[in-house]
């Protein structure tokens, strides 16, 4: 998919924030620990969240999805082997490893796909279900997990606090008849917000936010209806291109405090905003300052929004630096960038932007998800009319953004036929 961009006006109006992609796609698998009926909210309308229902229902779950609210039936969720295409669409298809271990205590799974924009590995998650008994056998593409005994709780420090792993061995361990501890765990939202879900479910589980979990012995789950926190990652997207494009732009239905981060470098950067518990109003500023961000776990900068905020940077008076701890080769957009005429390099494992304000139109592509609405907000800063190809990875996480966009003023167009331009 293509989206043909051309921008004349300054935006306009307000967002209203969709539920939480990472939470959600944590919950939706939790949910089928409780082999009854979940009904979730505020579930964001994304290509991956369609991609995990598609998973569900190949386990026999009955699944409704209707207005953002999701009824998932697992009362008569099977084993099956997971070694199938579905899999390797989406990163959050991990999930099924600790669920299925703590249903079945065996798992035959594709190693998960999603943006690949660097290698992305998953052994703290595979040597944590080996800490509780399991065994592994793992290739390159697959990952075999059985227990010869039961699975056992454990006392597990994480040698880095990886969401993915944090959640993973929550899975596994939330059905277990004696107490986890988890020590270094990730502290992000998302991973608070499953923890709350799983305690409507019934689970008893104590220090969500904190770097250590403790989940109690002998959890009966059941069903639950469960509203998902608002998305983070899609607020602090569109309050980046409020910053650099907006009139007037109010974010709406969301947590402030958890972008935080972004705020304060809102702060340093002289952009002129209220901020208000759950709606933030970004105006217009100009004489921007130049700002160094470094990536970091919660609550950090989120690696998430460094692609994101790039273009911005290019509106400063100076230089400004990116550094991704989390991920130092999400860089694939610099070279993009450049296409544009934009000011950018690369210098070790850091990326250097220079103001740069005449950005040419082009043809450019989205090499995963946050880097696509990053190059997404470069467009939009252009002159002329761009091509952003590969579009369809913005919509794998975004709801709605073409209909979004074009409510604020701006002009796009989605080409789903590539030979249109
Ligand atoms: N890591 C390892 N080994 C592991 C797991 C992680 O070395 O077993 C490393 C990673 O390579 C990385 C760091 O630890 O350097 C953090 O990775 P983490 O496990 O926290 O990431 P993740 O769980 O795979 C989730 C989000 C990502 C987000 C990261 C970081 C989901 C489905 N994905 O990934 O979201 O970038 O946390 O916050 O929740 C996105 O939404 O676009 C996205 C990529």
């Amino acid at each position: 998919m293509i989206y043909k961009v051309e921008n004349n006006t300054k935006l306009n109006g307000t967002i209203k924030i969709n539920g939480s992609k990472n939470a959600s796609l944590a919950i939706v698998v939790g949910a089928i620990l409780a082999k009854d009926i979940v009904i979730l909210n505020n579930v964001p309308n994304i290509t991956d969240i369609h991609d995990l229902l598609d998973i569900l229902r190949y386990l026999n779950c009955k699944v409704d999805y209707n207005d953002h609210i999701l009824k998932i039936d697992g009362r008569n969720v099977v084993y099956k082997d997971l070694r199938i295409d579905k899999i390797k669409k989406l990163r959050a298809s991990y999930y099924f490893m600790g669920a299925f271990l703590a249903l079945f205590e065996k798992v035959n799974i594709c190693k998960p796909g999603g943006c690949n924009f660097q290698n992305r590995p998953i052994d703290i998650h595979l040597n944590g279900f080996e800490k509780m008994g399991a065994k592994i056998i793992e290739t390159d593409n697959e990952v075999c997990i059985s227990c010869d005994n039961h699975l056992k709780a454990r006392q597990i420090n994480l040698s880095f606090p990886s969401v993915g792993a944090t959640i993973n061995l929550i899975l596994a361990s939330v059905l277990l008849e004696d107490t986890t501890v988890l020590r270094n765990v990730a502290t992000e939202p998302e991973i608070v917000d499953f923890i709350m879900f799983l305690k409507k479910m019934g689970a008893n589980i104590d220090g969500e936010g904190t770097k250590t979990i403790i989940i109690h012995k002998n959890n009966r789950l059941h069903g639950c209806t469960y509203t998902i926190m608002p998305d983070r990652i899609e607020c602090g997207t569109y309050l980046i291109y409020g910053a650099a494009l907006a009139k007037k732009l109010t974010i709406t239905n969301i947590i402030s405090r958890q972008v935080r981060s972004l705020l304060s470098i809102f702060i340093e950067m002289g952009i002129h905003m209220e901020i208000r518990e759950n709606e933030i109003t970004i105006y217009e500023t100009n004489n921007l300052k130049p700002v160094k961000i470094v990536t970091g776990p919660y609550p950090s900068f989120p690696t998430d929004l460094q692609q994101v905020i790039c273009p911005l940077l290019l509106k400063a008076d100076g230089q400004s630096m990116i550094i991704d701890t989390i991920y130092s080769k999400r860089i694939s957009h610099i070279e993009e960038l450049k296409k544009l005429n934009a000011n950018v390099k690369i210098v070790d494992n850091f990326m250097l932007i220079d103001k740069s304000d005449k950005l040419i139109a082009n043809t450019i592509k989205c090499n995963d998800l946050r880097g696509g609405a990053g190059m997404l907000l470069a467009c939009l800063m252009s002159k002329g009319v761009s091509y952003l190809t590969s579009a369809e990875l913005i919509e794998r996480g975004y709801q709605d953004i073409v209909l979004n966009l074009s409510s604020l003023g701006v002009h796009i167009e989605r080409i789903i036929d590539n030979e249109k331009i």
